[in-house]
């Protein structure tokens, strides 16, 4: 019989999630993605942490939920990302993302995944209205040059409640996985 080796290091995924309604099933993919072997560390946007279980998500993950910049003399309360996904992401941070604004934790870390080689996924969780928006289209073709990984979640009708049931968590750890041995 063969021992598993537990004292080897699992890979660390960051999960970005955003102010979306469905964000706080997040839970499923934390789940999924430790079940696959990842060791997971949330980060939200400020908007995002009023749609969580901040307790529960803590006691999943073992660390500490991080939404904002830590102070100078802080130790990072994170290890370093192996990659990252952003699920559920907004319309808003999408555009901010592609567009290289950094003003939240969440899209200072996105922004600088891109220099430091970082495999990283998004799944977009926005309605069709949203998605209509040009600006919406050329942020998806600007992260996929800079080789981002997108989601596959076809937009819902605006003002009719989304389509959570649709929205496949565990579909950036399939598009992740490609990209880390
Ligand atoms: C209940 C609720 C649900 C929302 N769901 C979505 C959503 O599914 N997709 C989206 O793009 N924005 C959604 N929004 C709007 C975002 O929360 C808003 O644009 C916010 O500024 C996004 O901030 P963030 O991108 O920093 O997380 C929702 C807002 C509320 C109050």
């Amino acid at each position: 019989m063969t021992v598993p080796n537990t004292s080897e290091k699992k890979p660390f995924l960051y999960v970005v999630v955003c102010a979306c309604g469905i964000a706080g099933n997040v839970g499923k993919l934390i789940t999924a993605a430790q079940e696959r072997q990842w060791d997971v560390g949330l980060v939200t946007t400020p908007q995002g942490l009023g749609f969580l279980d901040t307790q529960a998500i803590e006691a999943q993950t073992g660390y500490p939920i991080r939404s904002a910049w830590r102070t100078p003399g802080e130790a990072r309360p994170l290890p370093p990302a192996d990659a990252i996904t952003v699920a559920p992401a907004t319309f808003n941070t999408v555009n901010k993302w592609a567009a290289g604004i950094s003003d939240t934790l969440a899209l200072g870390i996105l922004c600088e995944a891109y220099g430091m080689d970082i495999p990283t996924a998004v799944q977009p969780y926005v309605n069709s209205a949203q998605a209509a928006h040009p600006a919406y289209r050329r942020s998806l073709d600007q992260l996929r040059e800079m080789g981002v990984v997108i989601g596959s979640y076809e937009p819902h009708k605006p003002k009719a409640g989304g389509g959570a049931d649709r929205f496949r968590w565990e579909e950036a750890l399939e598009l992740l996985e490609a990209k880390v041995s």
